[in-house]
């Protein structure tokens, strides 16, 4: 079975629609996959009333109690790796995963680590992506799931998914609708990678 890890900072709204589409689409006999465990650098996260709900392993990380970058990222290598199986390194989700993660840690997980990113890569990386596409006019928006390289928001991309820009439009009701998207789009480029593998 392969394990996989799901790492949240705050809502979970992503890591909800995964844990639903593996449960839904059976992805323990489908693809021999399972949401092993969901972990999150914040103790007071909302996503993990909802893993806990679920019967899913929780494990708080709290960056603050580590000296630097490098620590905390060993740390958490830790627990991730606790995670492998034999023949099946853990794949990592990042959702909503609100750390910059030193090369160390991106170089360790290469190929196995996955990020959703709120804006149409290559287009406005970093935060504040909805207001930042309003502000340049844009007439559409979206998401974009890729692979984690040491680069931010630079990895190679696996999904996205397209949004209108309406008139009237806040950086509220944009990030809405582009979530309603996210939850669609990682689920599947998780199952397609997973199918692919
Ligand atoms: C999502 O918009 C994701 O793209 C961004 O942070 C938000 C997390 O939402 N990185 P949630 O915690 O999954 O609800």
């Amino acid at each position: 079975m392969k394990n996989i890890l799901i790492l949240i900072s705050g809502g979970g709204s992503n890591m909800a629609a995964i844990v639903r589409s593996a449960q839904r689409d059976n992805w323990a006999q489908q693809y021999q996959a399972q949401v092993a465990a969901v972990i999150s650098n914040r103790a007071h996260a909302k996503g993990l009333q909802f893993a806990q709900a679920q019967g899913l392993a929780t494990q708080v990380l709290d960056h603050k109690a580590y000296a630097s970058r490098e620590a905390f990222d060993a740390a958490l290598a830790q627990v991730i790796d606790a995670y492998d199986t034999p023949d099946q390194p853990a794949l990592v989700v990042l959702a909503g995963f609100m750390r910059i993660l030193s090369p160390a840690f991106t170089q360790r997980y290469a190929g196995r680590l996955l990020n959703i990113h709120p804006s149409l890569l290559p287009a406005f990386t970093g935060l504040h992506t909805h207001q930042r596409a309003l502000d340049a006019g844009c007439q559409f928006a979206g998401c974009t799931v890729h692979q984690v390289t040491a680069e931010l928001d630079h990895g190679p991309i696996l999904a996205q998914a397209v949004v209108p820009v309406l008139a009237g439009d806040t950086a509220q009701s944009l990030a809405d609708r582009v979530l309603t998207q996210e939850h669609l789009v990682y689920a599947r480029a998780i199952a397609q990678l997973l199918q692919n593998r």
